[in-house]
């Protein structure tokens, strides 16, 4: 079994970005930056948008963090949106999911700018990427797409078993893994709650993408020996021997699955430090297209 180490290869693509900037500042390029916004103050919301500002820091980006209380009004936010999306210093704006219940998320993500959305949430961003057209493929798909890369992982002919709907992940990876190239050129099957004999497909699976949020949901009487699986989940389960109080489970029972496997990601470590880097790469891409 080997690790798919998603720390390390976010780690080289954020080390070439840091090189590709400090060209764009020695030529007087426009540096990249990104906007965040955060409304309210869930606990994992704010990790994971301190560690998308940290990774600008880290890159030589700029980044602009804007916060909202909890009870902000939808129009208030929209109108901070419309606001990042006629800055031209702005190139990529994202707003961190979820939103308190008030706030409809389809409006929000269908304000952003097509052009500025390097979540990749947006409907004309992935009407393109469905089509197979230039665009901003949303982060997580993304980054499981670069960590295969990375990785060199043949994926051609290979029966990828998705775990999970969601059209932040489920969805988009689903379409990337059967597209044309590689990775890619799977035969894709989706699996979600009303799917029936799970077990028996996902013995199938010469790769599995395990993204349905439950922890530990994966056992290893449902994993063949020999695939690889990429563990999306990041679930918190209470732990009172950590100072935080709890500690973060993927969707796989690692412990279990992972002698099973030929490659595997750890959790955390794997899909969760990809995303950021596919995230950076997007706001990159946005930057150069812009100028
Ligand atoms: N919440 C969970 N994943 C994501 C993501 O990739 N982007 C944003 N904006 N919110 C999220």
């Amino acid at each position: 079994m080997q690790i798919l180490d998603g720390k390390k290869a976010a780690q080289a693509i954020k080390d070439q970005l840091k090189i590709n900037v400090a060209q764009r500042g020695i030529e007087g390029k426009k540096i990249p930056h990104l906007a965040a916004i955060l409304v309210g103050n869930n606990g994992a919301s704010e990790t994971y948008v301190g560690a998308k500002v940290k990774a600008c820091e880290e890159t030589g980006f700029k980044s602009t963090l804007v916060r909202m209380e909890d009870g902000i009004s939808e129009n208030k936010l929209l109108e901070k949106i419309e606001e990042l999306n006629r800055d031209p210093d702005i190139d990529g704006i994202l707003v961190q999911l979820p939103l308190p219940k008030h706030i409809s998320d389809k409006k929000v993500i269908n304000t952003i700018s097509p052009d500025k959305d390097v979540d990749g949430f947006h409907p004309i961003t992935i009407g393109k990427m469905v089509e197979g057209m230039p665009t901003f493929i949303p982060a997580t798909p993304y980054g499981i797409m670069l960590l295969l890369e990375h990785y060199k992982i043949d994926t051609k002919g290979k029966h990828a078993i998705v775990l999970g709907r969601s059209n932040i992940v489920g969805r988009p990876i689903s379409i990337l893994l059967s597209g044309q190239g590689n990775p890619g050129n799977c035969t894709v099957t989706i699996c979600h709650s009303q799917t029936k004999n799970l077990k028996e497909i996902c013995l199938q699976g010469d790769i599995i993408i395990a993204a349905i949020g439950i922890a530990e949901y994966v056992k290893s009487d449902m994993v063949k020996e020999g695939a690889v699986v990429i563990d999306v989940g990041i679930t918190r389960v209470t732990d009172t021997t950590k100072k935080s109080g709890f500690k973060l489970k993927g969707d796989v029972d690692y412990e279990n699955v992972a002698s099973k496997c030929s490659w595997i990601t750890p959790v955390p470590g794997g899909v969760g430090p990809m995303t950021i880097a596919a995230l950076m790469k997007n706001t990159y891409r946005s930057c150069e297209m812009s100028n």
